[in-house]
């Protein structure tokens, strides 16, 4: 078994700073302590680095069927671009086919990331309808380690279930340990805004934007929690939070004492409605759901981080091409070229989200260094049933470690990047921070700017359940 001793670095997490050398003894973190001298390590100098827990992005979706097209990153080139940002696991989202097993989705979702993830992942089960079969089947799923489901409060005849079917769910979960992760999007509401907008021949993209209001997503929000209450108090989390309204809710919700959680984005944190406005199609790169908010919303959502009312940063990772033929890719944002309900909604953002949440967080000195972690690592790994395993630097948890070059600077660009999609939506933008040499197991994956890992070897995580914290 390969023994690595990282010396002279900053270890960095959730809750101290301070300089010691790390023993890394095969897949696992075996020592930390000062002037560590082992008999046959190998020598790694964080010399000037933050020795960091891997990045832990719960939210993820390669090669989802979505729109009428896939998403463009697969397991492999998704994960290769999420190593290269200092992302060593990510939780993504099997679907379930309407009226087909939950286990139908497992299966497929683990044949798409076996042999090609380069990192370690756990699956969320988005469940699109909900039978008492599928509410034992959700059972069955929890003790198999896909302890989460997401649903959705929007799109109608697609994902979109009623607060019937949510509420059951959320009973289902007080009952077997899961967590339910929520979409929340008044579904209805948008449809007939869609329809309006359509019907008025206004089909630019920023009418995606303009048709998804930030009310839509704070009543949805504000709902789905009191759903969760009247289910008996059962945890709840939000995924891509955008919205002063929506965050207002889990404020609400949380000073109750009641278990309430929620993700947002980097997106959200750094574009802006703004971006809609770029000249001709350039708006269709930002259009995802929720979609971006005006300017304003961002020092809300910056508050929430630094108050522990939003307690994970996860990256929602959808790409689609803005242009036919990249990569071999079909027509993907082009769909919605005179129907912007048509453009596939999704964005990539998996390589850059620690290092913008580093620039924009730490270096903008709106959080703290350890909050950085918490923020993108230690609570994801927290709230997604990876901890400690996951999510720390630790003795015996695995050895998914970053060295992280606090001095490097880099300019995010589609030239540069390793995700499969055509477009950044950060193009341009510099930051400070890098990923130096990324670990996932004890194995050195990116070092100098190359992958040095093998396609196919990262691992399945079975989860337990959520551990949560106020
Ligand atoms: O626009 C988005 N967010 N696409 C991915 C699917 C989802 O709702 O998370
Ligand atoms: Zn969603
Ligand atoms: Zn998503």
């Amino acid at each position: 078994m390969t023994r690595t001793l990282i010396t002279g670095g900053t270890i960095v997490t959730a809750s101290d700073t301070y300089k010691a050398d790390v023993l890394v003894d095969g897949e696992k973190v075996a020592m930390i302590g000062k002037g560590l001298k082992p008999d046959g390590a190998k020598k790694l100098d964080a010399g000037g680095m933050y020795v960091i827990p891997g990045g832990i992005d719960v939210h993820t979706h390669m090669e989802l069927p979505f729109g009428g097209t896939t998403a463009s990153d697969d397991f492999e080139t998704g994960t290769r671009a999420a190593a290269f940002g200092g992302t060593t696991s990510i939780v993504d989202f099997a679907v379930q086919g309407f009226g087909e097993p939950l286990r139908k989705a497992q299966d497929l979702w683990l044949k798409k990331a076996q042999g090609k993830a380069v990192i370690d992942y756990g699956l969320h089960m988005i469940v699109r309808d909900v039978s008492d079969k599928v509410l034992r089947e959700m059972d069955t799923l929890v003790r198999d380690g896909i302890s989460s489901f997401k649903l959705f409060m929007a799109y109608p005849g697609v994902f979109m279930l009623d607060d019937g079917a949510i509420f059951k769910a959320l009973v289902r979960t007080g009952e077997n340990g899961g967590l339910i992760c929520m979409h929340a999007e008044n579904g209805g509401v948008i449809d007939v805004l869609v329809k309006k907008a359509l019907a008025e021949k206004k089909t630019a993209p920023k009418w995606h934007a303009l048709t998804r209001p930030p009310e839509v997503e704070g009543e949805a929000t504000g709902r789905a929690f009191k759903l969760a209450e009247m289910a008996g108090g059962v945890p709840l989390y939000i995924v891509h939070l955008s919205a002063a309204q929506a965050l207002e809710q889990v404020r609400l919700f949380r000073d109750r004492g009641l278990p309430a959680y929620a993700e947002t984005c980097p997106q959200y944190l750094f574009l802006s409605y703004d971006n809609y406005e770029e000249p001709g199609f350039d708006g269709a790169k930002y259009v995802m759901s929720p979609p971006l908010r005006p300017k304003w919303h961002q020092d809300e959502l910056w508050k929430g981080l630094a108050r522990n009312d939003l307690q994970v940063v996860s990256t929602d990772h959808c790409p689609f091409c803005m242009k036919e033929g990249f990569a071999g890719m079909p027509k993907q944002k082009e769909l919605g070229k005179g129907d912007f309900s048509k453009i596939p909604n999704g964005a990539p953002g998996v390589e850059t989200r620690m290092a913008l949440m580093y620039d924009g967080g730490v270096v903008g000195g709106r959080i703290t260094l350890n909050r950085w972690i918490e923020l993108t690592s230690t609570t994801p790994a927290k709230i997604m049933g990876m901890f400690p395993r996951k999510g720390t630097v630790a003795v015996g948890s695995d050895a998914d470690l970053v060295l992280w070059d606090p001095k490097a600077t880099q300019v995010l660009s589609a030239k540069t990047h390793h995700m499969r999609v055509d477009y950044n939506p950060y193009e341009g933008r510099k930051v400070r921070g890098r990923a130096s040499v990324v670990l996932s197991r004890g194995e050195v994956i990116v070092q100098d700017g190359k992958f040095l890992g093998k396609t196919g070897r990262g691992r399945f995580v079975k989860r337990g359940a959520p551990v949560l914290q106020t």
